[in-house]
């Protein structure tokens, strides 16, 4: 059942991108860039990879870092749980594997941040094994292909993709295979306006032929992204400014932040109980600082940022005060970053 295999193959041998963790199937480079690349843009991942690879260049070294050192090369590229992930499969990799990564799916997947998918990229790619991976890009060009119509990330249609990748996925060559798909469906075979006059394999293509690319895949139904307000404190005293440690798990875990929460009414009368009832912290309002706006995945956050002088703080936990040109230092997820900046550059319409 290798119908189109062959001219794919040829096709990536021929056109395949350049990118730095090919060609040397180091397991461990394979490994992060394969967590780097879930749900992010190549372009997007390679200066990470670079930046990743020369300072934790080697499991052992990547068990010995600091948390926060992590979390602070990751910081941006969102999804922070696969940084401390990584982090923790570390620790475990030289406390019983002997710092090696496990060669098949089954004891891949035992390991924090490696579902199916990654597990299978990594066990073909970097070790040759027959294991089949389905990404975004890969539903994608099999849902054209095969004219699957079924919607994406319903059950039958995942049934339908994983039994195509098992099916069509020629023995000795799948990690080949796997990222010829991957870059089929980056460069050629895109969500839209696909380059089907320049694909190798458009003969087989169900959807080429019906003319419905547009059509394939059917999409997912989405859900309303619910819209949260949120409402913060920047509290600066002697230069200083103080910040909240995010609890280590979930969102943000481990990161800093400064002190938030979210209201329902009027962000500006809310904000006084929010930071007494999340942070221990007695404010003052003094004035509207800036209004930051992000997108997760599952919710919009719009969060409106004062400036605020303590009166009394009865908290020391996690909360700690950092000069304005440390914050760098600090890891911290785009909303914070971004009033971080506004509090580290000079005010705007004010002549120096
Ligand atoms: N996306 C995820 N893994 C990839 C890889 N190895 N090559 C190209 N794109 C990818």
């Amino acid at each position: 059942m290798t119908a189109f295999a062959p001219e794919l193959l040829a096709w990536y041998r021929q056109n395949k991108r350049s990118l730095p963790w090919r060609d040397h199937p180091d397991p461990y480079a394979v490994w992060i860039s394969e967590i780097m690349l879930q749900q992010t843009r190549v372009d997007t991942v390679i200066p990470y990879f670079e930046r990743w690879m020369a300072k934790f260049p080697t499991v052992e070294v990547l068990a010995r870092a600091d948390e926060q050192a992590v979390l602070n090369l990751w910081e941006g590229l969102g999804y922070y749980s696969r940084a401390r992930n990584l982090h923790r499969a570390a620790k475990l990799l030289v406390e019983e594997h002997d710092a090696q990564l496990p060669e098949d799916t089954k004891n891949l997947m035992k390991l924090p941040g490696i579902g199916r998918y990654t597990a299978a990229a990594i066990s073909s790619m970097a070790f040759g094994h027959d294991a089949a991976a389905l990404d975004g890009n890969i539903r994608r060009v099999y849902a054209r292909i095969f004219n699957v119509e079924e919607a994406l990330g319903t059950t039958q249609a995942e049934k339908i993709f994983w039994s195509l990748a098992e099916d069509y996925l020629p023995k000795g060559d799948a990690g080949d295979y796997n990222q010829a798909l991957m870059d089929l469906g980056a460069t050629i075979c895109m969500p839209r306006n696909p380059l089907c006059e320049s694909c190798p394999i458009s003969q087989d293509c169900e959807a080429y032929q019906l003319d419905i690319q547009d059509m394939r895949p059917v999409p997912k139904v989405k859900k309303a992204v619910p819209h949260h307000v949120h409402t913060a404190a920047v509290i600066v005293e002697d230069g200083r400014v103080l910040l909240a440690q995010r609890p280590s798990k979930g969102l943000l875990g481990g990161m800093w932040e400064f002190p938030n929460g979210r209201v329902d009414g009027d962000p500006a009368e809310g904000l006084a109980d929010v930071i007494d009832k999340g942070f221990k912290l007695n404010v003052e309002i003094m004035n509207l600082l800036v209004e930051v706006r992000h997108a997760y995945t599952h919710f919009k956050v719009t969060e409106y940022v004062f400036r605020c002088k303590l009166i009394r703080s009865s908290q020391k936990v996690n909360l700690r005060w950092v000069s304005l040109d440390e914050l760098d230092d600090y890891p911290m997820g785009k909303i914070d970053r971004q009033i971080a900046r506004k509090l580290s550059s000079p005010p705007e319409n004010e002549e120096s």
